[in-house]
């Protein structure tokens, strides 16, 4: 038996990067994973590697920024395998620019694929988390908790992730719902186009991980959701995880 044995896991963003490292650390713990993302050819792919060892997982096609159809990615999962255990609200896209060259459209974007997702999947969800009284894993940054610079859209809309998850741990601890949040340092494609855009900023964050490197999906930020999805966690809620190499100690 594994620690996730058949509970039901929806991750977004889960077809590459940190989303598709933990949907393999999840399987492999006998997790039912269902991966959405926009990216067809890499969901595709996932799926067939993740229905290897769990054969009943999928991959859902979606944008997270139709907000209208956010119910719907709920809806289908519980629709084909009765119930929902956990949702990990991973996916988060944004232009990396100064305040002053931001836009609407740039907050918009930032918002609308991070925040709002995250609320509208957490607010389908609710119905179907008080029946198992599981978990809820929400993503942050360290640009969000330092304030990193040319990082105005994403900060916020990842400060605004945390703010929710804490008043979600609030309100739902009475059903027994866990909802905590990972803030990761991790050598995913989205790390490595932003190496490639602003390498004097990469070899500076890298510079500071006392671990002295980023972390590998599966192995480093994998185990932690796995741990965070499982009932050894059960009396953990509302708290943001480093999983960073101790980039940022929090006090
Ligand atoms: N990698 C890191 O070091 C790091 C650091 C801090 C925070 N984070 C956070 O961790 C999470 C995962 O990061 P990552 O580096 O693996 O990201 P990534 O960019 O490598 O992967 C993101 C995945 O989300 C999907 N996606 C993007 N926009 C989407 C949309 N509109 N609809 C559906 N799917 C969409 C992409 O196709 C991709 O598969 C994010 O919330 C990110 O902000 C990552």
């Amino acid at each position: 038996m594994g620690k996730l044995q058949d509970k039901v896991v929806i991750i977004t963003g889960g077809a590459g990067g940190i989303g598709s490292g933990m949907a393999k650390a999840m399987v492999k713990e006998g997790a039912i994973v269902a991966i959405v993302d926009l990216n067809e050819e890499t969901g595709k792919a996932m799926e067939k590697e993740l229905q290897a060892i769990s054969p009943k997982s999928m991959f859902l096609q979606a944008n997270l920024m139709d907000r209208e159809n956010l119910g719907q990615i709920i809806k289908k999962v519980v629709d084909k395998y009765g119930k929902l255990d956990v949702l990990v609200n991973n996916a988060h896209a944004s232009k990396q620019k100064t305040i002053e060259e931001t836009t609407q459209e740039d907050l918009d974007f930032s918002f609308g694929t991070g925040f709002y997702p995250t609320f509208y999947l957490m607010k389908a969800a609710l119905p179907y988390l008080k029946e198992t009284k599981r978990n809820v894993i929400n993503f942050a940054s360290g640009a969000g908790l330092e304030g990193h610079t040319t990082q105005g859209a994403y900060a916020a809309a990842k400060e605004a992730i945390r703010g929710l998850s804490r008043v979600a741990a609030n309100e739902w601890g009475k059903f027994g719902i866990n909802v905590n949040i990972i803030s990761p340092l991790a050598n995913s494609p989205g790390v490595q186009a932003w190496a490639k855009a602003q390498p004097e900023y990469y070899e500076d964050i890298k510079g500071k991980i006392p671990m002295g490197r980023f972390g590998d999906v599966e192995e480093d930020i994998g185990r932690v959701a796995v741990f965070l999805a499982s009932e050894d966690s059960k009396y953990i809620t509302g708290q943001t995880i480093m999983v960073d190499g101790g980039s940022i100690m929090l006090h």
